[in-house]
């Protein structure tokens, strides 16, 4: 059947995928954003991607705190996908409270909307959930550990969530995202993820920074498999109440392993530059994807291989001739 979404934080890097894959299902989609991360070049791009069935998206611009933007967004719409937040646990640390106010307090407000219109809330959780644990897996029933305010803040939408499915029977899926990359992942920006933030360096034949010794391993998951498993979620037959789900391939690379693949598929010969460990970073994460295959019939297939090639040509077609033009005036310098 043919729904209208909302998308909160859908000019974001997650959510313009998210928007596009259900604009090219055949729903209609309202994006709510503030635009103090994501772009209105994403939502060009979404609008490329889908052609004609761009004049389905619409765009509301304001804040997932504010109860007025949230209410004129949720008009007539059949579900959300709640990504709206500030996704970066560096940030968080530098600003706690302002972690807070979109994290949790925006949180709150999108699922106390739901629960009155009755529609299913997908709400972005984040592996940063875990902290550190013993297990290699992690795992849903795992106890959670935040180790930053931005892990805090999530959880604590998590929270929230369990607590709207149990007080008021809302319909809310938690899919726990991992290492989230490709492309429309914002790479210059000193809160930018590491995927994106070695493609910009490797472009303009700067050395990529490694924090820490670079032993530590990720779950990379590619972008498209998050919107695909984020449709599914919203669609998906399910008893009422909160379902918690990782949402992830269940892979496990090191960043070394990550810089060698991209050096690869760049064709460059560099040697990164090692920085001190982030504060707040885990060493480990890795998901345990049984109860996503369970619950939603899905687990993302993407290799690491082939999601790099793919991430590492958009960035070479978007940035290539800017970092060729910036690596040429370094040259002109010396
Ligand atoms: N990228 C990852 O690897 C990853 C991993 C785990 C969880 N997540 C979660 O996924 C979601 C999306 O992350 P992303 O990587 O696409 O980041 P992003 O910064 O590209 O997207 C966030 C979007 O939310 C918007 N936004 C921020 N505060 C807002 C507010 N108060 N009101 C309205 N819009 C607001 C931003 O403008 C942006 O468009 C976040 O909730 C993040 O915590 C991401």
């Amino acid at each position: 059947m043919k729904r209208h979404y909302l998308v909160t934080g859908g000019a974001g890097f997650i959510g313009s995928h998210v928007a596009s894959r259900l604009l090219r299902a055949g729903h209609r989609v309202t994006v709510l954003d503030n635009f103090s991360t994501g772009s209105r070049a994403n939502l060009d791009a979404v609008r490329t991607e889908v052609g004609r069935r761009a004049s389905e998206l619409k765009v509301v611009e304001g804040s997932v705190t504010d109860a007025r933007a949230v209410a004129t967004a949720f008009d007539g719409i059949a579900g959300v996908v709640h990504l709206a937040a500030l996704p970066s646990v560096v940030r968080s640390v530098e600003a706690p409270l302002e972690s807070h106010d979109h994290n949790v307090t925006g949180t709150v407000q999108v699922l106390d909307a739901a629960r009155r219109c009755g529609v299913r809330v997908v709400y972005a959780g984040s592996s940063s959930a875990y902290g550190e644990q013993d297990a290699q897996l992690k795992h849903e029933e795992l106890r959670e550990s935040p180790l930053s305010p931005y892990a805090a803040s999530k959880l604590a939408g998590e929270l929230y969530a369990r607590a709207f499915g149990r007080v008021y029977d809302a319909s809310v899926v938690v899919t726990r995202f991992f290492n989230v990359y490709g492309p429309r992942q914002v790479p210059d920006s000193p809160y930018s993820g590491v995927v994106a933030a070695f493609c910009f360096a490797l472009l303009r034949g700067a050395q990529p920074r490694i924090d820490g010794d670079g032993s530590q391993t990720r779950d990379f998951t590619y972008v498209g498999d998050v919107a695909e498993g984020v449709a599914r979620a919203l669609e998906a037959d399910l008893a009422p109440g909160c379902h918690t789900v990782n949402l992830a391939g269940g892979g496990n690379y090191s960043i070394r392993e990550l810089l060698a693949t991209l050096t690869r598929h760049a064709g460059a010969d560099v040697e990164p530059v090692f920085g001190p460990a982030r504060a707040g970073d885990v060493k480990h994460s890795q998901a345990d994807v049984s109860r996503l295959r369970a619950l939603l019939g899905y687990v993302p297939s993407t290799s690491f291989d082939a999601g790099l090639r793919a991430t590492f040509d958009w960035y070479r077609q978007t940035y290539g001739e800017t970092a060729a033009t910036e690596r040429g005036a370094g040259d002109r310098q010396n």
